[in-house]
């Protein structure tokens, strides 16, 4: 098969991270006898030094051209000062709208190779981490009306039936293919929005009856994430209410960097990201940890290109480095005598290496 792939470098340790997944699925395309055409993007800080914007609507039209869009990370404090309608992160929020990806698919689930760099006591661990947050990405107060009038700052959160309805049907969705559980997530008691969300949830769940659907305000569920994960399969919350929930998810599963996502709406070309940031201080070292740009790339063959076999075999190739004893930095407990630390190429390297049909 052939697709054109936007691929979005960004700032940071964006270009590195990106180049080993782009070498992984060179290699994935080579076995399963595909063809991967790469198309550039700026976006972000590069994208600001280049053309003075973090998304012009050229780069922007790539991408909705493309047939799925591989970011790497934006942004870094070199652009701290720039206004806020030309911050990285607008470039961001900008491209995610620009392609209708309303729906932000955050796995958390533990490795058992890391169980131990969970920050979470053994006993909770060992219950098992496995939930995916199905989060809203393109509505909610990220997209509403931001205003300063002299010393007052207001942000504005809305949400229509309509956004509600099509985010809720894919955590349904999500949770059919799973263990049929889904908590809904929001702050029914105080915000008018919330009540609502809750309102079309339970609606909706009139035509999933083979799913359980719960109900838990924002709070709670931060706390419940650290104390009894276990109990949770799919999550579906809105927009701000999932970024910060997903930044919590990803902790208790050891890293950040090993946490892929996906971002899909109507159609079938998405937008696949590693979920932490650009983490600026470490770029170009040689130490930041590819594997969550690997797996996101893996999302996208099996989501948006269907290839499930080749999304697998990359999934594999992750498994084995790590039961091969390798680990990046960021991975690494502090006194293990049994494993190899690599940096990022070398973890490429290998990664690239172990795949097989
Ligand atoms: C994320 C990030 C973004 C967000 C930022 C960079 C705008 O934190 O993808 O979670 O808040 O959505
Ligand atoms: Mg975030």
């Amino acid at each position: 098969m052939f697709k054109n792939i936007a691929v979005i470098r960004g700032d940071g340790i964006g270009p590195e991270i990106i180049e080993q997944a782009l070498m992984v699925l060179n290699r994935t395309a080579d076995l399963f006898g595909h063809e991967f055409k790469y198309t550039e993007v700026d976006m972000g800080g590069c994208a600001i030094d280049k053309w003075g914007e973090p998304l012009p609507q050229a780069m922007l039209e790539k991408c909705t051209s493309s047939d799925s869009v591989l970011l790497g990370a934006v942004g870094g404090s070199k652009w701290n000062d720039v206004p806020a309608e030309l911050r990285p992160e607008k470039g961001l929020l900008k491209l995610r709208a620009g392609m209708g990806v309303y729906s932000n698919n955050r796995p958390a689930k533990i490795w058992p190779q890391l169980a131990d760099a969970s920050p979470l006591k053994k006993e909770i661990v060992d219950k098992g981490i496995d939930f995916i947050i199905v989060r809203e990405l393109i509505g909610g107060i990220y997209f509403g009306e931001h205003k300063t009038v002299g010393d007052t700052a207001t942000d504005l959160l809305k949400y229509s039936e309509a956004e509600i309805e099509r985010i809720g049907k894919i955590g349904f969705e999500t949770a059919l293919k799973r263990n049929k559980r889904l908590c809904s997530v929001e702050k029914s008691n105080v915000l008018d929005s919330s009540r609502l969300w809750k309102k079309v949830m339970h609606r909706l769940a009139d035509e999933y009856p083979d799913v359980e659907l719960t109900d838990m305000l924002v709070d709670n569920c931060a706390m419940q994430i650290v104390k009894n994960p276990a109990q949770f399969d799919v999550i579906v919350t809105e927009n701000m209410f999932g970024d910060i929930l997903s930044d919590e998810a990803s902790m208790i599963t050891g890293s950040i960097g090993m946490i892929p996502s996906s971002s899909l709406g109507a159609g079938s070309c998405g937008l696949y990201e590693p979920i932490h940031g650009s983490a600026p201080d470490i770029a170009g070292k040689d130490i930041a940890n590819p594997i969550g740009t690997i797996l996101s790339a893996a999302m996208m063959l099996r989501y948006s290109f269907n290839m499930l076999d080749e999304a697998d075999c990359i999934e594999r190739a992750v498994e084995k480095f790590l039961d091969d004893g390798y680990r990046t930095a960021d991975i690494m407990p502090i006194d293990s005598k049994d494993l190899t630390v690599v940096g990022c190429i070398e973890c490429g390297r290998l990664i690239t290496e172990n795949l097989t049909k």
